[in-house]
């Protein structure tokens, strides 16, 4: 097994990963928001990159529920923006969601060349985990980082994973850096990475409360899967 890092979406590329697992991370907060709707019992999420891809879709069914955000903040017409405490099983359960933000939904349509696609935060890091251990395919983590810039929360995310698979997985350069970068911050994760930018401008807008949620490790035991155009909770 191959592990290897994408510090961002531009780093991906269709041919070289057609084979691979890819696992896309956006901790603040997209990837965090999607693994909390499929653990809330979401009927599937549709990742789409513009507003107007969403709207579309939403004058087609009108039962689908509208998500996402623009610089953090709820988009004029939506039903939910982009904080996990909004995907709660009374929102979302059994229901259709499309969802629409600046890096995350990029990053995961990016990524749907790979042979799989899953997605990750620290709130699911234990069981994307052992999903991969199961199917021993190579593995490409996606950054979906900050339009199109390195990313402080994504990396150390990509490293936690890096450092599950060190014993048994051949780690390219990109994961052996993420690594690295991991066993530094680990032993005070929360303080370091909440004085990421993203962090930062999150907390300027008050999402204070995201930052410190999309920072806890495996409180959820759901595998979101991103398939034929929509994403599906594995237990
Ligand atoms: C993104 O996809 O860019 C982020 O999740 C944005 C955010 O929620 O702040």
């Amino acid at each position: 097994m191959n592990i290897d890092i994408c510090f961002t979406p531009n780093d991906f590329d269709d041919t070289k990963y057609s084979k691979y697992s890819a696992v896309v991370i956006d901790v603040l907060r997209a990837t965090t928001s999607i693994a909390t709707a499929c653990a809330n019992g979401c009927k599937e999420l549709i990742p789409v990159r513009t507003v107007a891809e969403a709207n579309k879709l939403k004058a087609n069914n009108p039962d689908i529920l509208l998500a996402g955000e623009r610089e953090g903040l709820l988009i004029p017409g939506f039903n939910l923006g982009n904080s996990p405490f909004e995907y709660t099983r009374e929102q979302v359960a059994s229901k259709t969601v499309v969802m629409t933000t600046t890096n995350g939904t990029l990053a995961l349509t990016k990524a749907s060349a790979a042979q799989k696609v899953y997605a990750m935060a620290f709130v699911n890091a234990a069981a994307i985990t052992s999903a991969l251990q199961q199917n021993q395919d190579d593995v490409v983590i996606v950054c979906a980082g900050s339009e199109g810039r390195f990313s402080l929360e994504d990396t150390l995310c990509a490293g936690l994973l890096a450092e599950r698979f060190s014993k048994t997985a051949k780690l390219s350069d990109t994961a052996l850096a993420a690594q690295a970068m991991y066993r530094d911050f680990s032993a005070e994760l929360l303080p370091r990475v909440a004085e990421s930018s993203h962090a930062s401008y999150l907390r300027s807008i008050g999402f204070e409360q995201d930052v410190m949620l999309c920072l806890q490790q495996d409180t959820l035991s759901v595998i979101p899967v991103f398939e034929n155009g929509t994403i599906t909770a594995w237990h």
